[in-house]
């Protein structure tokens, strides 16, 4: 009898261990593929100014854009996540220095990363969140790019990115964002330029920064990652909704709703929006109680 039993948990946990590995094995196919994918496209051309007015809105949009969140406040790269499970992904140096971009890397791949998601080789960047910013405006990106290519160099070397079996399974489920050039339709081109005012308009060119955990919709719902909390609904059917613009303004400056709730930077990103100028903040709010 006991021999039986034994028999059948061996068996069980033989087959849970074949599944197991089965799914692993072909969502790491899946990813290697996916990774050594070349996307052939030539980069919309950019003329780049660099006047300090265009500096100083580079240098504002590098915080309110998040890059500074993932390459560092200096630029010159960080390791965002750590996690033997999900993987070892790394905010490249964006500088000249020692471990940052080679000496010749111009406008043109400037825009195959912001625009297109794609490094030099064409291959796509990982976690890089282009399907943003192949929003914006030609202004603005040439801003950014304007700003970034001058930044003083930084001596920063990082080891390879890793990617763990649940990371590889979650992008193998189309749960974890790893691929943004599969999302960009590489063929659009920028629009030119967008008038920074209390309007709608202006307000959902801002709040693509917020889709990619409040969704498009503005609605959240399931957590971007395990481990983080559900993502709140800021649409009209949400507890925001009820909120002044003040008190919208308020708690996207200081992480602190008007319930009182204290929202953690790394799960809502505050440190970025509290850099939002009131016009920004308010165009936001108009857009999100439009919808
Ligand atoms: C969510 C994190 C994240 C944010 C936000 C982010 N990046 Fe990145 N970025 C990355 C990662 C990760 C890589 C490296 C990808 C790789 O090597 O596969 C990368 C790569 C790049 C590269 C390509 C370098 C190369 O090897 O060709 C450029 C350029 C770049 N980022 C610029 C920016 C700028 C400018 C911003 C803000 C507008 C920004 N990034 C925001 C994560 C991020
Ligand atoms: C990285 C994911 C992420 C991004 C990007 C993001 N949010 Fe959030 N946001 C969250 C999560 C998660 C919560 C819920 C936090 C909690 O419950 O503690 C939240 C909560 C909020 C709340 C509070 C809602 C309430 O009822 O308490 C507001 C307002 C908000 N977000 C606005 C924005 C706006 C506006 C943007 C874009 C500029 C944005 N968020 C971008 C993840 C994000």
């Amino acid at each position: 009898m006991l021999k039986r039993i034994f028999k059948i948990i061996g068996i069980t946990i033989g087959v849970v261990v074949v599944i197991a590995i089965g799914i692993y094995v072909k969502a790491y196919l899946n990813t290697e593929n996916r990774r050594n994918k070349i996307f052939e496209v030539s980069p919309q051309q950019l003329t780049i100014h660099a006047d300090s007015a265009i500096l100083e809105h580079g240098k504002r949009l590098v915080t309110t854009k998040g890059c500074n969140d993932c390459h560092g406040t200096d630029m010159g790269g960080k390791v965002f996540i750590d996690d033997p499970a999900i993987g070892l992904l790394i905010g490249t140096n964006l500088t000249k220095g020692k471990g940052g971009l080679p000496p010749d890397y111009n406008i043109n791949d400037w825009v195959r990363a912001l625009k297109h998601g794609l490094r030099r080789d064409g291959k796509p960047l990982l976690f890089m969140p282009s399907q943003e910013y192949t929003f914006l405006t030609e202004q603005d990106m040439g801003a950014i790019i304007a700003y970034c290519a001058q930044l003083p160099n930084v001596d920063r070397e990082f080891p390879q990115h890793k990617l763990g079996p649940v990371g590889r399974i979650l992008t193998d489920l189309d749960k974890f964002p790893l691929f943004p050039a599969e999302k960009i339709d590489h063929s659009r081109m920028l629009a030119k330029e967008i008038k920074p005012e209390v309007s709608i308009e202006f307000g959902k060119y801002l709040s693509v920064a917020c889709e990619g955990c409040h969704k498009k919709t503005m609605k959240g719902g399931e957590a971007v990652a395990p481990g983080f909390p559900i993502v709140a609904d800021i649409s009209p059917t949400g507890n925001a909704a009820r909120w002044t613009t003040d008190q919208f303004i308020q708690t996207l400056r200081t992480g602190i709703t008007p319930e009182n709730k204290h929202l953690k930077p790394q799960e809502m990103p505050w440190t970025m929006t509290k850099a939002y100028t009131d016009v920004e903040l308010k165009a936001l709010h108009l857009y999100l109680k439009s919808l």
